[in-house]
């Protein structure tokens, strides 16, 4: 366990077709969703549990109002080595500058169309504008580390735009990340016809740019790197056809303190319950050492086997049990 994705929110300015297809979803009540000081709390118990990565998410963490505040109080942690954060951009031309001035390290920002008409398909919004204000403002704001930009791609959507896409981050200085549409709970649209995969991609890839590189790969990490002729470097997720689970050190944090050891987890440990009943550091530690040395989910590679593919949970399902969903647990 070296990694600590933390959802500030499970609510989201955007409805990504392959996250929140559905018209009405339930929302976390207010009293529910974790406190600054608890976040605070529970963050400097992940990291004397070893964890070095922090990566705030949602929903969208952005709408979560004082986060340049939070993000402030988490910077001053000794330990940690990474502070990303992911968003989909909308509200980040404003708060590009604070954030990093508060300390955060780097952004990752989602961007799955660079056309209007696409963007608002996709995303049922009409926001790639203010989307593209925010990268600017990102790229201005001058984060120590670098830029990440992630697509979706989705066969039939934006499946023509990979060579765009490079262009336009190669141009930000960014490093642009293609990511195979994954079954996750949520995805009730998902069909295995839409995915493209990484083999695919590269492929288009190097139809347009010529033959590519692969890097050296970062163990824990999702993506796969590769480099152009010209020096311009992207990565490949492809959490769908190849998942990365054996290496997967990574925990998440719903907005109210139910942690997962995956993404495809129908368990959590309700870490808010415990906290808010005053259990101490050490018993805190306990549980969750126990936790994680007891999880058994490899969810991408176990989906992997299923025969005929399909979403990995039906809408039924969801609306039992809305904490499956991946806007709830962090992309
Ligand atoms: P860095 O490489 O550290 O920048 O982080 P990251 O790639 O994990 O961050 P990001 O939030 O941008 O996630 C990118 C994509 O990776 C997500 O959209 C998911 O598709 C995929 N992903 C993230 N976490 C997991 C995970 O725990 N399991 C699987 N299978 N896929 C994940
Ligand atoms: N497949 C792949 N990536 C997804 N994300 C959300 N749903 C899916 C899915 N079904 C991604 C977003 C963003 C991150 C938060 O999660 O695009 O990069
Ligand atoms: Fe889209 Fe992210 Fe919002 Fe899901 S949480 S709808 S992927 S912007």
């Amino acid at each position: 366990m070296s990694d600590l994705r933390l959802s500030l929110t499970d609510r989201c300015n955007l409805r990504c077709f392959y996250c929140m297809p559905r018209a009405h979803y339930s929302w976390l009540a207010k009293t529910d969703v974790l406190s600054f000081e608890e976040i605070s709390a529970l963050v400097s118990l992940f990291l004397s549990l070893g964890i070095r990565k922090l990566r705030l998410t949602g929903g969208e963490p952005l709408v979560r109002k004082g986060l340049a505040k939070l993000v402030h109080l988490l910077a001053q942690k000794p330990q940690l080595e990474d502070f990303a954060l992911t968003t989909n951009g909308v509200e980040l031309a404003p708060l590009a500058l604070p954030l990093k001035e508060a300390g955060l390290h780097r952004l990752n920002i989602s961007l799955d169309s660079l056309q209007p008409k696409r963007f608002e398909q996709i995303s049922k919004r009409n926001s790639l504008h203010q989307v593209l204000l925010g990268i600017d403002a990102a790229t201005q704001a001058g984060f120590p580390k670098k830029l990440k930009l992630d697509t979706v791609v989705i066969r039939g959507f934006n499946d023509d735009e990979l060579p765009a896409l490079l262009q336009f981050a190669n141009e930000r200085n960014a490093e642009i990340r293609f990511i195979e549409y994954m079954d996750v709970a949520g995805a009730v649209d998902w069909s295995s016809e839409q995915v493209v995969s990484q083999q695919e991609m590269l492929q288009r890839i190097e139809n347009n740019f010529g033959p590519t590189l692969p890097l050296e790969e970062i163990h824990t990490a999702p993506a796969k790197r590769y480099q152009l002729a010209n020096g311009t470097t992207f990565g490949i997720i492809a959490s769908t056809s190849s998942p990365f689970c054996d290496k997967c050190n990574r925990v998440r944090l719903s907005a109210d303190g139910k942690l997962f050891p995956c993404l495809y987890a129908n368990e959590g440990l309700d870490l808010k319950k415990e906290l808010r009943t005053n259990k101490t550091s050490p018993q805190l530690q306990q549980l969750i050492t126990s936790f994680w040395k007891q999880r058994t989910e490899k969810g991408a590679a176990q989906r992997l086997l299923s025969k005929n593919r399909r979403a990995f949970k039906t809408e039924k399902e969801l609306l039992e049990n809305p904490h499956l969903e991946m806007h709830k647990r962090g992309g």
